[in-house]
């Protein structure tokens, strides 16, 4: 069987690379380019509502960034608390589903509570979902689904040679999302950087100049129309060959 080739995505993640670097550019605190990067998130969110995507993903703090100096961790668990308080309205108004994906583990209660606030407000819409990855990191996703798979085999539910690709992606903590159309990541870095390897497998990526404090939807545009001039052949052959 052959997969569809898509020439408009569904889903669109993001790396949102280089705060840093534009803060430090104004001899500005890195924090401030932090912030300013959640307005460029708002631009981001609004322009996809002008086009036909259905899911946005966006990297705001992984697993790894603990190792950063405590004033910058805790910039970014108050901006996630300040973008939820500010845009909870807005967002739930204009039909976007919010979801924060990653581990609960070592997230302050306020958040916890903030986290379940948002996602059940926002639960009615059904458009766009906005996924927020939060303390992720794509290793512990898949060692979670492991250990769950794993736990189901030991009781006996299931056998190992009965475990299926679906099976694994049941269990995985964006189950609720499709696969990765197209990934972007801005600042002219070219790494993953454990960000959703499972659902990357088969996504186009586009690596974006761009600091993330700058993007804007026209940034946006030129990576679907990037996308829209990729073929997608999900192993097979060319749409010029022949995939019998
Ligand atoms: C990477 O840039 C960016 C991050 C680690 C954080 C991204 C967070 C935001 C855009 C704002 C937070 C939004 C929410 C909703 C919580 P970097 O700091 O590594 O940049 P650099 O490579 O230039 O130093």
């Amino acid at each position: 069987m052959t997969e569809e080739v898509l020439s408009t995505p569904s889903h669109v993640a993001i790396i949102m690379d280089g705060n840093g670097r534009w803060a430090k550019a104004r001899g500005l605190p890195r924090e401030v380019g932090h912030e300013r990067g959640v307005e460029a998130l708002r631009q981001t969110v609004e322009a996809c509502r002008h086009t036909s995507l259905t899911t946005l993903t966006v990297y705001s703090f992984s697993t790894e960034n603990w190792k950063r100096p405590a004033s910058e961790v805790s910039a970014l668990f108050g901006l996630l608390r300040l973008y939820i308080r500010q845009d909870l309205k807005k967002l739930k108004a204009e039909g976007v589903c919010v979801k924060v994906i990653g581990s609960k583990e070592n997230l302050p209660d306020d958040i916890l509570a903030l986290i379940a606030h948002v996602e059940s407000e926002t639960s009615v819409n059904t458009g766009f979902t906005l996924n927020i990855a939060f303390n992720y990191g794509a290793h512990d996703e898949i060692r979670d689904a492991c250990q769950k798979i794993a736990g189901r085999v030991a009781s006996g539910e299931i056998t190992t040679d009965q475990i299926s690709i679906s099976d694994i992606e049941s269990h995985l903590w964006f189950k609720h999302s499709p696969p990765v159309d197209l990934l972007i990541r801005t600042s002219g870095e070219y790494r993953l950087s454990n960000f959703m390897l499972w659902q990357l497998a088969y996504s186009e990526l586009v690596f974006m100049d761009v600091l993330w404090p700058d993007f804007r939807g026209e940034h946006l545009q030129e990576a679907l129309d990037i996308f829209t001039n990729r073929e997608r052949r999900y192993g097979g052959l060319s749409s010029a060959g022949s995939l019998k």
